[in-house]
């Protein structure tokens, strides 16, 4: 499973931090963090809320556009270990230089000059700008101003993730419109704590051609349907909802049933050391609850590999 090659499409950089990273940043800076860390240093969180507090917190060492890039040069590193051949990873002005857009084309300068050493291990990143929906819609706004000022071949698309349940998405519409206009493909949070509605007012509002968990589609056949029918494409992230409680284990989350329907799954980790996992555990429960095999996971990366937000070159190189 480890070897087999993978294509993710649902990834957080702040996310995907390693524990000892944080904290040997932490150090360096004389911050006190320990409170986000279980006894084995470890991320410690109870509930979604607080993961998200703690998720916010972890960011707080990670100050500087040095320490992003040496952090895409870790988390490629490890990724690619896994067999990662290419990458979307979730990025956030919010957290990379307050969503000023000087201040953020300097991170994201720094980022790409360490994906583009990564690429010599046979991975390649592309980035997706992501507003923090409990941040607020004129947050969400500026967030888009940085993401229309890089879009291009590198920065691919645009986001939203946080609490599903803050505002509604028609709240988010001017920010993804003006995503759009940049070119920009878009995706959005959605399903994972909310119910089918909630994807369905995301498909309604923001137009999105991908949508980030959408799991809780499953609650409702007629939606399904449709998601089969128009092509939609969710990014799952099982591991991610065992552990954050959305689903009590592998074997019955909904991710075959979706398949079976029709719809358009991929697999990814979301934010893999908070969730104690990597794409390669992903794929090994995968297999364990639902008997999956090889031929499953190479259909599987097809279907990624073609909701990918890349260009066309960039696509014919990672098939
Ligand atoms: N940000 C990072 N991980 C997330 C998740 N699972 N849901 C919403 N926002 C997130
Ligand atoms: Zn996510």
């Amino acid at each position: 499973m480890k070897s087999l090659p993978k294509i993710e499409l649902h990834h957080h950089i702040e996310g995907a931090a390693p524990p000892a990273f944080v904290r040997a940043l932490a150090k360096q800076k004389n911050m006190d963090i320990s409170g986000i860390f279980d006894e084995r240093g470890g991320y410690h969180y109870d509930g979604f809320l607080q993961f998200l507090d703690v998720y916010e917190a972890a960011t707080a060492p990670l100050s500087t556009p040095r320490d992003y890039a040496d952090l895409v040069t870790a988390v490629l590193e490890e990724a690619a270990e896994h067999g990662v051949v290419y990458l979307e990873s979730f990025l956030s002005p919010d957290f990379c230089g307050g969503r000023d857009v000087g201040a953020w084309k300097e991170y994201l300068h720094a980022m790409q000059d360490a994906a583009n050493a990564a690429e010599a291990q046979g991975i390649t990143l592309r980035g997706i700008v992501t507003c923090i929906r409990h941040f607020g819609p004129e947050a969400a706004i500026e967030t888009a101003r940085c993401a229309q000022e890089t879009a291009g071949d590198w920065v691919v698309g645009f986001g939203m993730g946080g609490d599903e349940n803050a505002g509604h998405p028609r709240d988010f519409a001017y920010a993804f419109d003006m995503a759009r206009e940049a070119g920009l493909s878009l995706t959005s949070h959605a399903g994972e704590w909310r119910g089918p509605q909630e994807i369905r007012d995301t498909l309604t509002h923001l137009k999105v051609a991908r949508i980030g968990h959408g799991v809780r589609a499953i609650e409702d056949a007629a939606l399904v349907e449709h998601l089969a029918e128009t092509g939609v494409v969710l990014e799952v992230c099982p591991g991610s909802n065992v552990a954050l409680g959305v689903y009590r284990d592998f074997a019955s989350h909904p991710i075959a049933r979706l398949r079976e329907a029709g719809v358009k799954v991929t697999i990814s980790t979301d934010d893999p050391p908070f969730f104690h996992t990597t794409m390669t555990r992903e794929y090994e429960e995968l297999a364990r609850a639902f008997g999956w095999d090889e031929g499953d996971f190479s259909d599987l990366n097809k279907v990624a590999l073609n909701a990918a937000f890349c260009d066309e070159n960039t696509r014919a190189r990672i098939a």
